[in-house]
């Protein structure tokens, strides 16, 4: 199993793309995350109330299939490797460009077990549902002294801030990057993370398209 789907990844890698499958993860990750950042900072902004309470349901609700969709990616990333790009050639800039994977894939692990933390320290957690439907457990906290769960809300809400900080810088970087190698520097990278449109005109590929005949001037 996992060698056919070895080589089904690399029909794609091949031509230096990631699989339907990676693409699929980063871009449904990466929009879960960017409205997680944005949906958190209004949370946090709503004054204390139902409608506090209610953003951040909605936020953890969010939060938790992150989690699960890390461990998925992570998975799958470690079965299927990445595909070698123009990209890939650059030296120091290729390491900087792993070493932020890295840490986006840390960030996707800490950010909601950090959080996830922080909901179970409180001193009377409400329930967690998973994208606000299957309900999720609270992390064995209730038996600890109050001290403690108040010490453990302290640490998770500074590894949580920690986290979104790192992501406020390196998102705008790897953004800047993936634009800079596709539109500067003319590299094959971000046409590899997006959906490939089969009939696309593609001077390296074997296209159906042709051009349309120029248009004859009505007299
Ligand atoms: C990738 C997933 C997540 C991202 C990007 C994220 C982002 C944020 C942001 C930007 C804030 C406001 C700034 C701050 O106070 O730290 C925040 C606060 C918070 N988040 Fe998350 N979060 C994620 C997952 C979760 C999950 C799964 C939970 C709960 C199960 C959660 C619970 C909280 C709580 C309780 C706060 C308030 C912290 C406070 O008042 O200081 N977060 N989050
Ligand atoms: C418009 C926004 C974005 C663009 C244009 C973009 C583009 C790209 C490109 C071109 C790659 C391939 C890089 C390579 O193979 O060296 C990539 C990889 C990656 N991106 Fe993004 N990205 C965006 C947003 C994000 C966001 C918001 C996150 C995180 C929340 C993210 C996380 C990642 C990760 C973890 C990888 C490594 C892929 C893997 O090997 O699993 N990206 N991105």
């Amino acid at each position: 199993m996992i060698r056919e789907l070895r080589a089904w990844a690399r029909t794609h890698s091949e031509r230096s793309r990631y699989t339907p499958v990676g693409i699929a993860f980063h871009w449904v990750m990466a929009a879960l995350v960017l409205f997680q950042i944005a949906w958190g900072f209004y949370a946090s902004w709503v004054p204390a109330g139902g409608d506090k309470l209610h953003a951040f349901e909605v936020h953890s609700g969010i939060g938790l299939p992150i989690l699960l969709l890390a461990i998925a990616r992570f998975g799958w990333r470690l079965m299927i490797p990445g595909p070698v790009n123009d990209a890939d050639r650059q030296g120091w800039q290729t390491q900087i460009a792993y070493v932020m994977h890295y840490l986006f894939y840390i960030a996707f692990f800490g950010l909601p077990l950090s959080g996830w933390a922080m909901w179970s320290s409180i001193a009377e957690p409400g329930p967690l549902y998973l994208a606000g439907v299957l309900p999720w457990p609270q992390l064995p906290f209730d038996q600890l002294p109050l001290t403690m769960r108040w010490q453990i809300m302290d640490m998770a809400e500074d590894v949580h801030l920690g986290f979104v900080v790192m992501l406020l810088a390196i998102i705008p970087l790897h953004v800047a990057a993936a634009l800079k190698h596709h539109f500067w520097d003319r590299h094959d990278v971000l046409r590899g993370m997006l959906p490939e449109i089969p009939d696309a005109e593609d001077p390296r590929g074997a296209s159906s398209h042709r051009p349309r005949e120029p248009r004859i001037p009505q007299a």
